[in-house]
């Protein structure tokens, strides 16, 4: 059961006012269409069948056609297309008004408001087979799956293409990734839409690789030369393989690709049986895609009932050295290995020093490198004593974090998931980061399709039987199962800071691309915090941003776990660390103050535990001043500011390391004026007196 705080999931009114036309026999309701509306009207979705009997929905946002007609259907294996020929059989519509309590997240309580649009279909001839087009239509957008009930012509099935159309209405301005079907590590581009070309990006240097087709991955984000938002992606992918979206780039016109497996099909699955919600969110303020929450929604409730052990946290670990190339994950002749006995207990100490609650090990385990066959994730390097790490970890009351990178060996990953997973209950360990750098094994299978979808979510609930939260790297993309998993805390899914360590980095503008596009989807492990940005041993290379920015993307960047990614000999007697220390990593508000996607984010967040906010500002290479209205604090409070921003002559290219820090007090009537440098951020605590 959960908490008694969690019960009270203040439910303001669950209205199911529905009109029901139910037609047995398979002959049509005489209905040709249905419509439905947002709650406040401004969204509105007609679904009709066009002159093929093929279903078809158009989506119109004040008045104005954002969707213009797009078809749906789908093709089988060893079947005729379910498209056209289809009759209208029933029409049925309802209500919600709620309110749910996160258990973790951006904010204490979600509403939940939206009008559902259920209508059934089916064949007007043999085999009649059916199915339902189910919309649900909030103020900040539209989510549409489709429902197989069980039915005596379509039973056991191989889906070979879903057909859903998104038909767009003019050559808007994307942000895009391309449709890989292995990894999300891409930059982001910003391209018209007849302009995308994800042929092109075949070939960068990635370790797994496979765009098929000119198709975009999601969250893709768009802005019409009207100045409106749209982005769209996936809600509760479960046991179907992700969708992209193919991009004709003369009709204007995405449809869904979704991930195969080598032997051609999409989806193996039997009726009944539903798809994941197709989602369309709708702003007319960049930001306002930010604060939505309608992923989450079109999620199930917790499962996992009370989830009170599920902690979010801030963590360090043996990780940025070995991307820096000081020491190795495996013990190799002539070189450093990072997990060692020792080097965990300094980082342990220093973890324990500056209230950081988690410690990450890599390379603790046997299997690195390329001749010693898969991990067990059992069996620790000779050097790296765990049972001492981990009793030392527990007596200075830190929560260590276990690693299990699988090499995408995921089948293998299972066969050893008990013992790993038993291992972790005797050491009293909580948490553990999986990886999948490589190719999959079962041969066949891509990271993400069905099998993968499905593996990832059996690691997932496996994990919640024992307690233990999952934070995954090269994963499948998120869709907001947290809901429904609570231990799903968060996850890579994009370039990361990791980029910047060995490949010529990611450029500035990226983390102001990334809050409206990946973190559409959820929280993103991004492992923020580098304060040596410029790495002097290695002069060709640095990280893009100043250190300010890099202390903002605590707060722009939602995660519920952060790692203060940085050596701690780089932190240790820092000024700036003091905002590593005081940021929290849970939130009761989210307020996204200004934005424009590839310019600039400013985000501020409630501590969950206390008056206390937090604000992250970042810009691209351009440096800029915000005058920030400070009417988001709480209106009867004085609060002491911590400003920690761009130095004068700071730049992150020239001079990425120039910063100051400002004390003053403040009010919610007051408002403060910051200068960004290029490349640069400010990040401020602002602690209730
Ligand atoms: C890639 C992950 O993103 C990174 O965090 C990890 O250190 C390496 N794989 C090794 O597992
Ligand atoms: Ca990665």
């Amino acid at each position: 059961m959960r908490s008694n705080k969690k019960k009270i999931v203040l439910l303001i009114g669950l209205v199911v006012s529905a009109v029901f036309l139910l037609v047995s026999g398979g002959c049509s309701s005489g209905y040709e269409n249905a419509s439905g509306a947002s709650p406040d009207k401004k969204i509105n979705v007609d679904f009709f069948l066009n002159g093929k009997g093929q279903p078809a929905y158009k989506v119109t946002f004040n008045s104005k056609v954002v969707i213009d007609t797009s078809t749906m259907g789908f093709a089988f294996k060893g079947q005729p297309d379910l498209s056209s020929n289809m009759g209208i059989v029933s029409v049925e519509q309802s209500s919600a008004n709620e309110k749910w309590a996160m258990d973790w997240g951006e904010q204490d309580s979600v509403l939940n408001n939206y009008n559902e649009l259920k209508i059934g279909l089916e064949e007007k001839e043999e085999p009649n087979r059916k199915f339902n087009v189910v919309f649900k239509v909030y103020n900040d957008g539209v989510g549409f799956r489709y429902e197989f009930p069980k039915q005596d012509n379509l039973d056991s099935v191989v889906i070979m293409a879903e057909n859903t159309e998104f038909q767009l209405t003019g050559d808007h301005k994307c942000w895009w990734i391309p449709g890989d079907w292995e990894i999300y590590e891409h930059l982001y581009k910003t391209t018209r839409l007849s302009e995308i070309d994800a042929i092109a990006e075949r070939g960068k240097k990635l370790a797994q690789t496979y765009i098929p087709y000119n198709a975009v991955n999601t969250p893709v984000t768009m802005k019409t030369d009207d100045g409106l938002y749209l982005s769209f992606h996936e809600a509760n992918l479960t046991n179907y393989s992700e969708m992209t979206l193919l991009v004709d780039t003369n009709k204007l016109k995405l449809t869904s690709g979704l991930v195969g497996s080598k032997d051609e099909s999409k989806v193996k699955i039997s009726t009944p049986f539903v798809t994941p919600w197709r989602t369309i969110q709708i702003a007319e303020h960049a930001g306002d895609l930010i604060e939505s929450k309608m992923i989450v929604n079109l999620n199930e409730p917790n499962v996992l009932g009370d989830v009170s052990w599920v902690k979010p946290m801030k963590y360090v670990g043996i990780w940025w050295e070995m991307h820096l190339r000081k020491s190795t994950w495996d013990i190799e002749e002539g070189k450093v290995h990072g997990a060692t006995t020792e080097n965990a207990k300094r980082y342990i100490d220093f973890a324990a020093k500056n209230d950081i609650k988690g410690f990450l090990a890599e390379g603790w385990n046997v299997g690195w490198g390329d001749d010693e066959g898969p991990f067990d994730f059992v069996t620790p390097y000779p050097d790296f004593d765990l049972d001492e790490v981990a009793a030392y970890a527990k007596s200075k009351g830190i929560e260590m974090i276990m690693h299990h990178e699988t090499y995408a060996k995921a089948a293998n990953y299972e066969s050893h998931i008990d013992s790993a997973f038993s291992l972790m209950d005797r050491l009293g360990i909580k948490a553990v980061k999986t990886g999948y750098v490589g190719s999959v094994l079962p041969e066949g299978e891509y990271h993400h399709g069905q099998w993968m979808v499905n593996h990832y979510r059996r690691v997932v609930q496996k994990a919640a039987e024992h307690h233990i939260m999952v934070d995954v790297h090269e994963p499948i993309k998120p869709t907001g199962i947290r809901r429904t998993y609570p231990n799903m805390l968060s996850r890579e899914g994009l370039r990361g800071q990791e980029w910047n360590a060995w490949s010529s980095g990611n450029p500035p503008n990226h983390l102001t691309i990334v809050p409206f596009t990946r973190m559409l989807g959820g929280p993103i492990d991004f492992t923020p915090g580098i304060f040596d940005v410029t790495f002097d041993f290695r002069p060709k290379s640095q990280v893009h941003t100043t250190i300010t920015k890099q202390l903002a993307l605590f707060v722009v960047i939602y995660s519920p776990v952060q790692m203060a990614a940085d050596l701690p000999e780089n932190y240790e007697g820092h000024p700036a660390f003091q905002f590593i220390r005081d940021v929290p990593v849970d939130w009761q508000e989210t307020k996204v103050l200004n934005g424009e996607i590839g310019e600039y984010v400013t985000i501020a967040r409630k501590d969950k535990h206390s008056n206390n906010w937090f604000l992250g500002s970042i810009t691209n290479e351009e440096g800029r001043t915000e005058n920030i209205n400070l009417n988001f604090l709480d209106a009867d409070k004085i609060y002491r500011a911590v400003i920690y921003k761009d130095g004068k002559d700071a730049d992150w290219d020239k001079n990425p390391k120039s910063y100051q820090i400002e004390t003053r007090e403040v009010t919610s009537k007051d408002s403060l004026e910051i200068v960004l440098a290029p490349g640069g951020g400010a990040a401020v605590s602002f602690f209730a007196i």
